[in-house]
Order: structure tokens, then sequence, then C-alpha cells
């Protein structure tokens, strides 16, 4: 056991390592390589102490997490989060580990956090935030190193201060050093609706390989912000009928499918579903169990739990969102024939078209928004049907084989680099 590690509570991380021993058994003669993944390759905690606007010196705990670069540069988002842990930022360095590699990008995984919350301080306290965390772990990030991007409440502003930062740093403008940017600054056309693309497009992988027809399909989704309302859109341009939508603000629902494109409207602006007309409102427990044949929770942890599992009627539950589906639930779902396509293959939209951004600003030359959708959609479809195919050999769900994909990969890779020194 790590000493950095409270071995009462191992907290997400231990949750990875249950994963990892689940699909120890299918990775054959790599299985001599598995101890590779359960321990991170570098963890740095960084000091972040910054004047706040009333004169006063406030410290912040800051963390980048290198887990495994077997494959590529570290690639995985920063979150700035009151209750982030080194054991969290571990996890997560892990999961995109396993992400970058079922979808066969060439990176490793990583991931940032700083506990902050956010909403207590003004832009200018953020900005020196962002840039002094930026400053501390310059000494381990960069274009081919290490490659931040946007999560839990970060955005492309933050990305743009990172990007100013690490290259006031070097004395060179290196735009490839963070994704997520605002195009003007090297960012990506598409990059804003990637990951509610992906979700759309292994979606409708899944409904061919079971029979299900797009077409009139009842779509039932939980959150309506970015992965949720493209998901959404996408679903309902196809021919599906989006029926229910649950938000912060309420749970909406229409038999004959909700209009999406004015829903959106709707929650721009009023900021959420609550008050859409042409929808009955529904009471929020009653989401899980309405009469659909997709699911998609897309906005937070832990939604399908032991407790609403159960009533779930969907034939497909499509993991927008990162870890929203406990361990006990996905087992009920599996018992129930629910078929889960998990976070890290479904989500993974978002990080392909960041490897574009990449590509793009290490040849200085754009590609065009039809270029980056159609890219996408075939490295999507084509990691969803290699999925598929292991799940269909080894008879295991779709995450255990998505875990056995990219577990294999990583550890191919390590296998062939061998040992240094
Ligand atoms: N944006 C990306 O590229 C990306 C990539 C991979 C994974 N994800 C994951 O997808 C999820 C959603 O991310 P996003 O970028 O769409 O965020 P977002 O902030 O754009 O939208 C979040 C949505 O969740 C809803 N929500 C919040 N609290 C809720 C509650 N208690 N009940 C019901 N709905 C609630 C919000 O109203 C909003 O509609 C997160 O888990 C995120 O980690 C996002």
């Amino acid at each position: 056991m790590p000493s950095y590690l409270n071995p009462d509570n191992l907290g997400p991380w231990g949750i990875y390592l249950k994963q990892v021993d689940r699909v120890t058994p299918y990775l054959g003669h790599l299985a001599r390589w598995v101890e590779t993944l359960k321990h991170p390759k570098r963890a740095l905690i960084v000091d972040i102490p910054v004047e706040l606007d009333d004169g006063t010196v406030a410290h912040f705990e800051g963390y980048r997490v290198q887990h495994n670069l077997s494959r590529g540069p570290g690639k995985g988002g920063v979150r700035f989060h009151q209750d982030v842990t080194l054991s969290e930022v571990m996890a997560l360095a892990a999961w995109m580990s396993v992400k970058n590699a079922a979808v066969n990008v060439p990176f490793g995984g990583a991931k940032g956090g700083i506990r902050i919350d956010p909403r207590k301080y003004s832009e200018k306290e953020l900005e020196k935030v962002a840039r002094r965390y930026t400053s501390e772990i310059g000494l381990i990030i960069g274009p081919t190193k290490d490659i931040p991007a946007p999560d839990v409440n970060t955005n492309e502003k933050v990305m743009a201060w990172m990007m100013d930062t690490y290259s006031m740093n070097i004395g060179a403008t290196a735009t490839g050093v963070v994704t997520g940017k605002p195009i003007d600054l090297g960012g990506s056309l598409g990059r804003r609706e990637a990951t509610g693309r992906g979700v759309f497009t292994v979606g409708a992988e899944a409904a061919k390989l079971i029979g299900l027809p797009i077409e009139g399909a009842r779509v039932a989704v939980q959150g309506f912000g970015n992965v949720g309302g493209i998901a959404a859109k996408l679903f309902a341009e196809a021919g599906a009928k989006v029926v229910a939508v649950q938000d912060h603000t309420g749970t909406i629902y229409r038999d004959s499918g909700l209009e999406v494109a004015r829903l959106q409207e709707h929650v721009r602006e009023h900021g959420g579903v609550a008050g859409f007309a042409d929808a009955d409102v529904m009471a929020a427990e009653e989401f899980w169990g309405i009469d659909c044949d997709i699911l998609i929770p897309a906005a937070l942890e832990a939604q399908i739990n032991k407790d609403n599992a159960g009533r779930v009627k969907a034939r497909i539950l499509i993991e927008g969102a990162n870890g929203p589906t406990t361990p006990t639930a996905d087992d009920i779902l599996h018992d129930n024939g629910v078929l889960v396509v998990p976070d890290v293959i479904a989500n993974a939209g978002g990080v392909t078209v960041s490897y574009f951004e990449w590509v793009q600003d290490f040849s200085s030359f754009f590609w065009t928004e039809e270029e980056i959708n159609q890219r996408l959609v075939k490295i999507m479809r084509d990691a969803f049907n290699a999925v598929w195919h292991v799940a269909q050999q080894h008879k295991v769900s779709l995450r255990t084989a998505t875990f056995i994909v990219a577990c294999s990969r990583i550890l191919q890779a390590r296998e062939l680099r061998g040992l240094y020194p």
C-alpha cells in the first residue's frame, strides 16, 4: 500500500483498482505488467499562494497526476472544486488512460485539480490561481509531455490563461500545451459539440447492433448542458423522440416528443428546462423509470444507484456523464438486460477532438468542421465496434470489454518499450 493513500478509505482510486482486478484475467501474457496500471507514474502536489482582492493571501492545494505515459503524452482536464482530493485526481487520471486507449488516440492519462470553490472568488483571483497553478505544474506539462484541458468549473477562458502563462514561462507561444482553447487561440471547430456527438454516434451503433431503429426510438436525457443538449438534438434530428429531459431546474415530459431546438432556446434564455411550454412536469424521482428505449445520464456522478436501477426500462443506457452508474447499479442493469455503454467510451468524443486540436496546433493547419466531424464519427464507430466484438468474444459487459481493449493497448506499449534502465 503506498504511503500516500489511506488504507481505510481508498476513495475513487479504490474503485479503479477493483476495475483493474476484474480485467486482469483477460489480459493474457500482458497480465505480467498489470501492476503498472495500479501505480500512477507521477503525482505532483503544489501550493498555490495568491493575493486576494482584499489584500490577504490565500493558499490553495493543487495536483497534477500523470497516471500512465506509455502510449504518449498525458492528457486530461483540470477541475476547480473545493472537495477534490489526490485520490480522486489519481482515479480520474487512470480513467483518462483507459479512455484515451479505448479510442486509440496516442495519449496517456493525466488529470489535475485545485481545491477551491470558484463561486467564492472574483475572476481576477481565479486568473491568478490558474496562472500560478500552471507555473507550478510547468515542470511536468508541455505539448509533448502532458496537455491539460477543461473539466468541472474550468472553461475556454481558463485554458487561455494557462496557455499564456506556460508560453510566457518558456518564452514562446505554445498553443499545443492545452486543448479546449478559444477558436481564436488555436482551439478546434467542433470541440464544443464533440462529446454529445460521440454519445449519439456510439448510441446509434449500439441501437443498430441490438436491432433498435433510431427512427421513432424514445429517448430520455438527464442533463441538458453541453453533452446532454447536443446528444438530444442529434437523436431528434435522426428521427428519435426525446420524451423526457431532466436538469437541475426540473423534469419535463412529452409523450409525442419534445421540440428539442425550441427547448435549447428556452434553456439559453431561462437557464434550465423548467417552465418550457408544450411539456408536462414530472416528479424528479419518476424520471429513471420512464418508458423509453434509450436513457442518457449526462449530468452528475452516481445518479443510477441501487435504489433506482431496478426501475430503468430502457434497452440502452449511454453514459454521457462520468461515473453516472454505481457498481451495484451496474450489476442490476446487467441482470435486467439493459445494455450499458460505459463512460470510458461513450463520452470519449471530447478527448478525440482535443486530440484533433493538438494535431492542428502542431501543424498550424486547421481543418473544417466537416472534416473534424467525419474523423470523429469514424474513430468513435471503430472504437465502439472493437469493444463490442471483445464483449461478445468474452461474454462480458461493454465496460469490462472497454477496459480489456484499453488496458491491453497500454500494457502492450509498456512491454514494447521495456523497462528503463
Ligand atoms: N463537456 C465535455 O466535453 C465532457 C466530456 C466528457 C465527460 N463529460 C461529463 O458529462 C457530464 C456533463 O457535462 P457538461 O459539459 O454537459 O456539463 P454542463 O454544465 O454543460 O451541463 C450539466 C447539466 O447537468 C444538469 N444538472 C446539474 N445538476 C443536476 C441535478 N442535480 N439533476 C439533474 N440535472 C442536473 C445541469 O442543469 C445541466 O443541464 C459531466 O459528468 C462531465 O464530467 C463532459
